[in-house]
C-alpha cells in the first residue's frame, strides 16, 4: 500500500497473454474499492477459484462482558495463557464495528493457511520473530514490528521462539495518515517515518508442488475453510500497491516540543474511526516552565486502549510491561495526583506503548473481565489507600497518561 513494488516476473503490459513453459498464466486483480481504489496484479500457476472440497465454515463468538460500572480500567495480560496459532490463538479483549483487539500468544503452529477476507489486519509484535509467509512473497518480522497485511492476503507465520502479538483486525483500510503524505503519495518531511522504513515482501519463492492444502478464509464473520490440491503460493510475479508489510515502532521518530504535544503527534496508522499511535523513548518538553506529562483531558468522542509494551513502569505501581488501560468516552483522564508535579524537570522517557483510539464506544469481552484489575477507576483517588491495597498509591510518572 505504501508505494508501488513489483517481485518475481511479470509481462510487459497488463492484460496481456503471459506464459510459463507454453501454458497461459492466470492473471488476478487484487484490487480495493472496485477498479478504483489501490490494487495489484498477480499472476498465478493455478486459478485462484480453483478448490478441491470446500470446508466447514465456523461463525466467530463474541463473549461480550457488559460491566455493572463505566469506569477507567487495567487488565494485566503478560499471564494470558498461551493457546492456538497465530490465527486461532486471538483472544478478543474490546471491539467495535471498526475495530478488534486481540491479544494472541501462540503456542502452536499454523498447518493451514489464511486470508483475511473482509478486513485489515495489524499484527504488533510484542515477542518473537519470524516470517510471515504470503502470497506477495516472504515478509520478515521481529519484536517491535507492526505487521500490516491487507485484506485478501493468504498468509502462514512460521514464527521462531515465543511470540506474543497484540492484533488488529478492522473491517476498513489500514491506512498511513493522509497529512503524512504529499498529494503523490510519498511521505513528507514532517511525517514521523519514510518508505525506508516500510519493509515490503523481501523475496518471493513461487510453490509448484501438488498436495492438499487447507486454506481458511475470514468471510461473513466466520472462518470458511477450503481444501485445495495445489500449494497457494503459486504466483510466479505481481506488481501494485497492496501487499503485507512491516514497520518498526523503534523507527518511529518522534516529534516533541517546548510545551507538550497532543497524542495525534504520535500517530501511526488510521483506520476507519480509529488511529493506532506509536508512544517511543523521547526527549520531553523543554520549555522551563513545561509540565512535561499530559494535562486532564476529556476525550469526549473517544475511547483511548494504552497497551505498555517496554520502559520503567516500575516506578508507577500497578502499570507493568503488557498492561492494558482504557479509558472509555465520557470521563476525563490524567496524571495521577502529585504527578504534574513530580514530573517538572523530567527531561525524557523511555518508556514503548502502543495506543488505539477509537471514536465509537468499545465492547469488553469475557477476557477483559477475566484480566481486569477492578481497582484502576479509584487509582486517582489519593487519601491513603485501606489496609492492604497499597499497590493503589501510584507512585512514579508514565508520561502519556
Ligand atoms: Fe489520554
Amino acid at each position: 500500500m505504501p508505494f508501488y513494488q513489483r517481485l518475481g516476473e511479470v509481462p510487459r503490459k497488463r492484460h496481456i497473454q503471459f506464459r510459463e513453459n507454453g501454458s497461459l498464466l492466470v492473471e488476478e486483480v487484487m484490487g480495493l474499492e472496485g477498479f478504483s481504489g489501490l490494487e495489484s496484479i498477480l499472476y498465478h500457476l493455478v486459478s485462484p477459484c480453483r478448490i478441491k472440497e470446500l470446508g466447514d465454515f465456523e461463525p466467530i463468538e463474541r463473549e461480550e462482558w457488559v460491566p455493572d460500572t463505566h469506569a477507567h480500567r487495567h487488565m494485566r495480560t503478560m499471564g494470558v495463557d498461551a493457546a492456538g496459532d497465530p490465527v486461532t490463538g486471538r483472544r478478543l479483549l474490546m471491539w467495535n464495528s471498526d475495530v478488534e483487539i486481540s491479544l494472541c500468544r501462540p503456542e502452536s503452529e499454523m498447518d493451514y493457511f489464511f486470508r483475511n477476507g473482509e478486513g485489515d489486519e495489524v499484527i504488533f509484535v510484542h515477542e518473537g520473530s519470524g516470517t510471515l509467509e504470503t502470497i506477495f512473497g516472504d515478509v520478515p518480522y521481529r519484536a517491535g514490528d507492526y505487521v500490516v497485511v491487507p485484506r485478501g492476503t493468504t498468509y502462514r507465520f512460521v514464527p521462531q521462539g515465543p511470540q506474543r502479538y497484540l492484533v488488529f483486525e478492522t473491517p476498513g483500510l489500514i491506512q498511513i495518515p493522509k497529512r503524512y503524505r504529499n498529494e503523490h503519495g510519498q511521505l513528507m518531511e514532517h511525517a514521523p517515518y519514510y518508505h525506508r522504513d516500510i519493509h515490503p515482501p523481501a523475496e518471493l519463492r513461487t510453490h509448484r508442488e501438488r498436495g492438499e492444502f487447507r486454506v481458511k478464509v475470514r468471510v461473513r464473520d466466520g472462518y470458511q475453510t477450503y481444501l485445495l490440491d495445489y500449494h497457494p503460493f503459486d504466483v510466479v510475479g505481481w506488481d501494485g500497491y497492496v501487499y503485507p508489510w512491516t514497520f518498526n515502532i523503534e523507527d518511529f521518530e518522534p516529534i516533541t516540543g517546548r510545551i507538550h504535544m497532543p497524542p495525534p503527534s504520535h500517530q501511526t496508522f488510521a483506520g476507519p474511526n480509529f488511529v493506532i499511535c506509536s508512544f517511543c523513548p523521547r526527549k520531553l518538553d523543554f520549555d522551563p516552565l513545561a509540565i512535561p506529562i499530559p494535562y486532564h483531558h476529556s476525550n469526549l468522542q473517544s475511547e483511548e486502549m494504552i497497551y505498555y509494551v517496554s520502559g520503567n513502569f516500575g516506578s508507577r505501581r500497578g502499570i507493568e510491561v503488557g498492561s492494558v488501560t482504557l479509558h472509555p468516552s465520557g470521563l476525563p483522564h490524567g496524571p495521577h495526583p502529585g504527578l504534574a508535579e513530580r514530573s517538572i524537570g523530567m527531561t525524557e522517557t523511555h518508556e514503548l506503548a502502543v495506543m488505539c483510539d477509537t471514536f465509537r464506544p468499545l465492547k469488553l469481552s469475557k477476557l477483559a473481565k477475566e484480566l481486569d484489575d477492578g481497582k484502576y477507576a479509584y487509582s486517582w483517588y489519593d487519601e491513603p489507600a485501606p489496609a492492604g491495597d497499597a499497590d493503589q498509591d501510584p507512585a512514579g510518572v508514565t508520561s502519556h497518561l
